[in-house]
């Protein structure tokens, strides 16, 4: 029996109350983790001794490197952080972040639901929330008008929000983000594909048809709701995978 077909014929109020019990159970974890991990070191030697592929993938790159991908989407769109707030979708290890406050931002955010994400984040100093943010309450508990900068970068499958596989509707996940955002700020998409069954440029995830792509839905609702499409080199690396930025500076 397929996951997908157990869904379909479980009531939604059974679904909503194993949602919040998974979510509560791994709260739970990151409250474990930080009370015993009291810094960074400590918690990537555990990060290394139960071979976590998350945030370690990303330790073992250059630094240099991982930061180069976020400061060319900084200098693309002449973000400056002198005191301005940050909130990313997704961080990963965080380098989005490192960089925000390296330049000044005031306030330096992120949502995730992957415990060593929030951990190793928050370890390094930065405020989170541990969410899933395509299910139950997504964004809507978070303080509306607060960030000059949201963004998404490879943390939502746009392959996914086209076959309508996420709980919450493409649209409706923008609505959110976009009621984060304060005057004049900016929402930064970069999403990412399905994994495929090909390595191009070093990944499995790619986007097959970057025209099929540019006419579905996720960009039409995107194009509707005003954003630009644009291609920023060092961000959109590798192309194949990461092949569209899609941004929109609020009113
Ligand atoms: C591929 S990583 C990208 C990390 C970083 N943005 C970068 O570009 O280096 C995707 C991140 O999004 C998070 N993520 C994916 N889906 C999510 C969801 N529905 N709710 C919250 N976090 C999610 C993952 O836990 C992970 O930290």
């Amino acid at each position: 029996m397929s996951i997908k077909f157990l869904k379909k014929i479980t009531p939604r109020w059974i679904r909503r109350i194993a949602f919040q019990v998974r979510e509560g159970l791994e709260d739970r974890k990151v409250q474990r983790l930080l009370s015993t991990h009291s810094n960074l070191d400590a918690f990537i030697k555990h990060l290394e001794s139960v071979n976590d592929h998350g945030v370690m993938q990303y330790h073992a790159y250059k630094p240099e490197s991982r930061r180069k991908i976020f400061q060319s989407l900084y200098d693309a769109l002449e973000i400056k952080f002198d005191g301005a707030s940050i909130l990313d979708l997704g961080p990963g290890y965080g380098d989005s972040l490192d960089l925000a406050r390296e330049h000044g931002a005031g306030i330096v955010e992120f949502v995730d639901s992957n415990v060593n994400v929030v951990v190793f984040n928050t370890l390094k100093g930065f405020s989170g929330y541990r969410r899933n943010y395509t299910e139950g309450k997504g964004l809507t508990e978070l303080t509306a008008k607060k960030y000059h900068v949201v963004l998404s970068k490879g943390s939502i499958n746009a392959d996914q929000f086209n076959r309508e596989g996420y709980p919450i509707s493409f649209g409706d996940w923008v609505k959110q983000v976009e009621a984060l955002v304060a005057p004049g700020g900016y929402v930064i998409i970069c999403p990412t594909f399905d994994m495929g069954t090909r390595v191009v440029n070093g990944s499995y995830y790619v986007c097959e048809d970057p025209d099929a792509f540019l006419q579905s839905d996720f960009t039409k609702i995107l194009k509707q709701k005003g954003y630009e499409t644009v291609f920023i080199e060092g961000f959109n690396y590798p192309k194949e995978r990461f092949p569209f930025t899609f941004y929109k500076k609020s009113s």
